[in-house]
């Protein structure tokens, strides 16, 4: 039994699988994998134990939202679309009531009007975006001041 509250979860949403082939010029060439495995090391070096899951299924993405209280003490969520309309997404974290960062890894700001509005305001402690691969460290050493690790 871990009782070091320093398990953090990193979730990622619809398409983020396809990172690698996905328009390189705004999502970087790294692969998924290689993400994952970037995050598992930041994530040693800060002191935390992190988790990385993915999927494309919406119903898939809520019940693993269900589950998070007994898995872990914080969050990082990148819902990939889901973020802009997903209201069924956000009422899971909700539920979850986990400490959260949300991440993209573009400048979800600076493009598309659609993609400024996300469903996760207002429930996050902090929105990071378009910083690519270190946005995930950024928000990594945000939930680790949180937890107090
Ligand atoms: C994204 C931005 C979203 O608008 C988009 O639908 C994605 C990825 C990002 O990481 O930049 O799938 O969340």
């Amino acid at each position: 039994m871990n009782s070091a509250h320093n398990r953090v979860e990193v979730l990622h949403g619809v398409n983020l699988d396809t990172l690698g082939r996905r328009d390189p010029e705004v999502y970087g060439t790294f692969n998924l994998a290689e993400l994952e495995t970037q995050i598992n090391r930041w994530g040693r070096k800060l002191g935390l134990l992190t988790t990385c899951f993915q999927t494309n299924h919406e119903g898939e993405f809520v019940e693993y939202l269900h589950e998070l209280p007994e898995r872990a003490d914080g969050v990082v969520i990148n819902a990939g679309a889901w973020t802009h309309y997903s209201w069924a997404i956000r009422d899971a974290l909700e539920v979850a009531a986990v400490p959260a960062v949300e991440v993209h890894i573009s400048d979800v700001e600076g493009r598309e009007d659609w993609r400024a509005k996300s469903v996760f305001d207002g429930l996050v402690l902090e929105k990071i975006s378009g910083e690519g691969e270190q946005g995930y460290h950024r928000a990594l050493e945000r939930l680790k001041l949180e937890l107090g690790v």
